[in-house]
C-alpha cells in the first residue's frame, strides 16, 4: 500500500511557526469538513472503519498518535507526531488510531460532509468489498 505523507511547509520566524492548508494546493482535494480529536483517553483505540468514497488528511497538530492502515492486502502502522506531516487516507482503507499522547490534537480534513452511509464499519464486509 502506498502511504502518502504530505509535507506541509511551515512559515517560521523568531515569533514561531505557521502552516496554511489550502484546498487543491497542499491539500489534494476540496476541503468540505474539518474535525479534530482531543482529550483522547489513555489506551483508547478508535476509528475501526473505512470509507466508500471519502478522502481525508490527518495531521497531529499537537502531540502524537499511531495509525494502523489496512487496504485489505497490506497493513501499515505509522506514527504521526509533527504538525508538518499530513497523512493522506484514501477511500477503502481501514483505519484504527491508537497510542494517543495525552496532549494529542488530531485534526482531520475531509472532502465531504459527514455521511454515515459512506462508512464501512464491519471488517469482514470491508474485506469483501475490496476483494470484489
Ligand atoms: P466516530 O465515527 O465514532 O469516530 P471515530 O471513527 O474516530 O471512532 O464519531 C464519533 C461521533 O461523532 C459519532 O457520534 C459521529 C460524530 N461525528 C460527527 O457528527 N461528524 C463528524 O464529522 C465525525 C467524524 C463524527
Amino acid at each position: 500500500m502506498k502511504i502518502q505523507l504530505l509535507p506541509l511547509q511551515a512559515h517560521g520566524d523568531d515569533r514561531g511557526s505557521l502552516i496554511a492548508l489550502e484546498e487543491e494546493k497542499n491539500i489534494p482535494f476540496t476541503i468540505k469538513r474539518v474535525y479534530y480529536l482531543f482529550d483522547t483517553g489513555q489506551g483508547v483505540r478508535r476509528g475501526f472503519h473505512a470509507h466508500k468514497s471519502l478522502k481525508q488528511v490527518a495531521i497531529a497538530v499537537r502531540g502524537s498518535c499511531r495509525f494502523l492502515l489496512d487496504d485489505g492486502r497490506e497493513k501499515i502502522d505509522l506514527r504521526l507526531d509533527h504538525p508538518q506531516q499530513g497523512l493522506l487516507i484514501e477511500s477503502f482503507v481501514w483505519r484504527e488510531m491508537y497510542d494517543f499522547s495525552p496532549d494529542c490534537v488530531l485534526m482531520v480534513l475531509a472532502d465531504s460532509l459527514y455521511d454515515e452511509s459512506d462508512y464501512v464499519r464491519d471488517y469482514p464486509t470491508f474485506l469483501q468489498m475490496v476483494e470484489a
